[in-house]
């Protein structure tokens, strides 16, 4: 079976701990669905319960969002003076992108706005999480500002503060200027100063209406598609250009904090990382033990940097010359980040490697640990199992171990392909079920304590998938990508209804 995305992602974590070690390992640690078998039916459950009947209010002044990126809706790859990405240079080399799609029009977001604009308004959304493309802005990565670049973004801004709405922009959403890869890309240690200094003219130019910045989007993912597995843009395969990578981004993390709070102090930032909560496949103390080591992979690789200036403990056999880590770096990546920004969708299984495992691959003994998906609940049109509790596990957890931070819940979502009816309309109950089962369950976090601000669906209207291209609809809103006519779904009815309420409505039965 085809290693979807999201699996990938996480063997790439996985992998990154093999640098000069042996070929042949990535398939003792990659996540695959199936490779989980029948062991994580000894997972000791602790289900929450998913009472349908109940109404969930959430906290006064929440979040209602959706998110998008700038590669996966605008278009206009190359107007008003916008340079080459790597996504870009990546979507138009023959043999990436399923059925030979390209972000050259997604969704003409560039152009139609004021349509998208009119959709968070028509779900009653307070905040809309978007992104700015790099190369808007800086065309080849450095110099100044193309003012049409500004203008876009400034406009799109106005228009949101008028409806009521929170941008919640992200600063890099995986396009880098082409230039920028030309020169080393992120494994170049001077793509951290590009980083920054985009990040100042940006947040000079909008930091007067923006308060709230994502400074990277899911840095293990972009780090490890594409610079290790080539399934992402700009499509190298090497570990030690992925650890090389690893570092600078957090470098570039570190100084982009400073640079957006040095332009407006009271600004909020943070970064939205890829999470998933690592369950032990059965109750022993190895398998317990091979959670946290997963956990650590999954989880904490891109989060202690920033918040204890460190990489994490459990990672400790990183070879510290490979990543190009020198000594005054550690404070260079630590950025007290405002808020912790969580993607998820799924959960991992995890457990130790058996003794020939062991054997067999030199990497299980350096850090022994086997990462599977979950086979326990539905799965999604793109075979991602549904997991609610995950995210009740994770949001949890994060809070316990890092203080009660702020959170915000940056994306989640699910891919469903259900299209219009007869008449027009999007009956997508599976999405539905989706947003409130993880919404109850981040209900329950945040009765226990968590503080969490906010709620981002993935993704406002369908869009571009990366490597998979239009093949995967998350959209609240459906998108027919031939006439760019948009649709809002049943789930984005309901999704209306319940950011106008402020509470997760209970599903009256018709009986
Ligand atoms: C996340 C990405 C987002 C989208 C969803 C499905 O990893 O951040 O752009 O592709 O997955």
């Amino acid at each position: 079976m085809r290693l979807t995305r999201r699996k990938f992602a996480q063997s790439t974590l996985a992998a990154s701990a093999v640098a000069a070690l042996p070929a042949g390992l990535f398939t003792a640690c990659s996540v695959s669905s199936n490779a989980a078998g029948g062991a994580n039916s000894a997972v000791p459950t602790r289900p929450l319960r998913f009472d349908s009947s109940a109404e969930i209010p959430f906290p006064k002044n929440f979040f209602w969002g959706a998110a998008t990126a700038a590669y996966q809706i605008e278009g206009a790859w190359q107007e008003e003076g916008k340079g080459e990405s790597i996504w870009d240079r990546f979507a138009h080399t023959p043999g990436k992108i399923k059925n030979a799609d390209t972000g050259d029009v997604a969704c003409d977001s560039f152009h139609r706005w004021r349509e998208d604009i009119a959709l968070v308004r028509a779900m009653n959304l307070n905040s809309y999480r978007f992104s700015i493309s790099w190369p808007r802005i800086q065309p080849i990565g450095s110099g100044p500002a193309n003012s049409k670049g500004i203008d876009y973004y400034s406009q799109l801004v106005d228009a949101l503060l008028k409806a009521g709405v929170r941008p919640f922009v992200t600063l890099y959403h995986w396009d880098l200027p082409q230039a920028l890869e030309d020169a080393g890309g992120w494994p170049n240690r001077d793509t951290a100063s590009r980083f920054a200094d985009y990040a100042d003219l940006v947040t000079r130019a909008l930091g007067d209406r923006v308060s709230d910045w994502i400074l990277l989007n899911e840095p293990g993912a972009f780090a490890g598609q594409g610079y290790l597995e080539a399934l992402h843009a700009p499509g190298r395969n090497s570990i030690i250009d992925f650890l090389r990578a690893s570092h600078t981004v957090n470098l570039a993390q570190g100084a982009a904090f400073r640079a957006v709070k040095a332009n407006r102090p009271s600004a909020r930032a943070g970064s939205a990382f890829s999470m998933s909560a690592c369950e032990p496949a059965t109750t022993s103390e190895e398998d317990r033990l091979a959670a946290e080591r997963a956990h650590a992979m999954t989880n904490l690789w891109f989060l202690e940097p920033p918040l204890k200036g460190r990489y994490p403990e459990a990672l400790a056999f990183l070879p510290e010359t490979a990543m190009g880590i020198k000594a005054s770096d550690l404070d260079k990546m630590r950025a007290p980040l405002d808020f912790i920004g969580i993607n998820l969708y799924y959960r991992i299984i995890a457990s130790a490697p058996n003794a020939i495992e062991r054997l067999s691959h030199a990497q299980q003994w350096l850090f022994p640990v086997k990462m599977a998906g979950g086979q326990q609940g539905p799965k999604t049109d793109n075979g991602w199992e549904v997991w609610p509790q995950a995210l009740y596990d994770m949001v949890t957890r994060i809070s316990r171990d890092f203080n009660r931070p702020q959170i915000e819940i940056t994306e989640s979502g699910c891919a469903y392909n259900d299209a219009p009816d007869a008449s027009g309309v999007i009956h997508d109950a599976r999405r539905i079920q989706y947003h409130r089962q993880y919404l109850q369950a981040l209900a329950l976090a945040v009765a226990g304590g968590a503080d969490v601000r906010g709620y981002h669906a993935w993704s406002l209207l369908d869009n571009f998938e990366w490597a998979e291209g239009f093949s995967q609809r998350f959209g609240l809103a459906y998108v027919d990508f031939k006439t760019q006519q948009r649709t809002v779904k049943d789930s984005g009815r309901w999704y209306a209804k319940v950011a106008a309420e402020n509470r997760v409505p209970p599903i009256i039965s018709a009986a």
